[in-house]
């Protein structure tokens, strides 16, 4: 379907940490619409990866707008942290939150986007009595922890599923999609609905340059199906 203008979210999880102020400044002149920032605790997924001083260090350099993946068994804990920080989104797992209204309704009253996470083998069905609440869904497109993996097909039909639920319960609410996410299957996703991409080894670990991998992604996110 088509949706308009599909986003790009590149997730700095491939980036050259070495370099990460240059190569997010090349997303954003590329003309990036939000960062990802993928937080793991080896708990909640089998790596470990970044924490709030990155949110803090990026702040200094981007204008973007930092979305925050939180891939952590106690996301309320850290809450205020990623905010004060600089976060203006928090993306929150529905797997393993006993008490994901509560979660949300926090990071609402602390004034950010809020978005929940729902893993591959995690129906859409979970999404429908919080979908009102939140500012996006995020469906992932392989099982969180790692990138470069290579994308799940089995999301396809559960992608259009939340988008005839957003337009059911909550139009306007943001669809992204995390995981495996390159020229070939961006169109996939888009087609099912997805308004906005997370790219991470697509970005970053392309040979191009992170403005030519950008640019033939987006043009393979807008093509429109026939
Ligand atoms: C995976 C992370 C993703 C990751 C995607 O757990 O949530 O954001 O960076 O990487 P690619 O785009 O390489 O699959
Ligand atoms: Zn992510």
């Amino acid at each position: 379907m088509d949706k308009g203008v599909v986003q790009l979210a590149p997730s700095i999880l491939s980036a050259d940490f070495a370099h990460l102020g240059k190569q997010v400044g090349e997303a954003e002149q590329a003309g990036a619409d939000r960062i990802h920032v993928d937080v793991m605790d080896g708990h909640f997924v089998p790596n470990i990866s970044m924490g709030a001083p990155i949110v803090q260090s990026l702040k200094r350099v981007t204008r973007l707008p930092l979305e925050t993946h939180l891939m952590i068994s106690d996301p309320d804990s850290f809450l205020e942290e990623f905010v004060e920080v600089g976060s203006d989104s928090l993306l929150i797992h529905w797997e393993g939150n006993n008490n994901l209204h509560r979660t949300i309704q926090r990071v609402k009253a602390l004034g950010k986007r809020v978005g929940v996470v729902i893993n591959p083998a995690t129906p859409a069905s979970v999404l429908e009595e919080i979908l009102q609440d939140v500012d996006q869904v995020l469906v992932m497109t392989v099982n969180p922890g790692f990138g470069n993996q290579n994308f799940i097909h089995t999301t396809l039909p559960k992608i259009r599923r939340v988008r005839e639920m957003i337009e059911q319960i909550k139009p306007g609410c943001d669809l992204e999609v995390d995981g495996g996410i390159d020229a070939t299957t961006s169109s996939l996703t888009v087609d099912a609905g997805a308004n906005v991409l997370v790219a991470g080894s697509a970005i970053f670990g392309a040979n191009e340059g992170v403005a030519a991998a950008m640019e033939r992604l987006r043009t393979a996110a807008n093509q429109k199906k026939t």
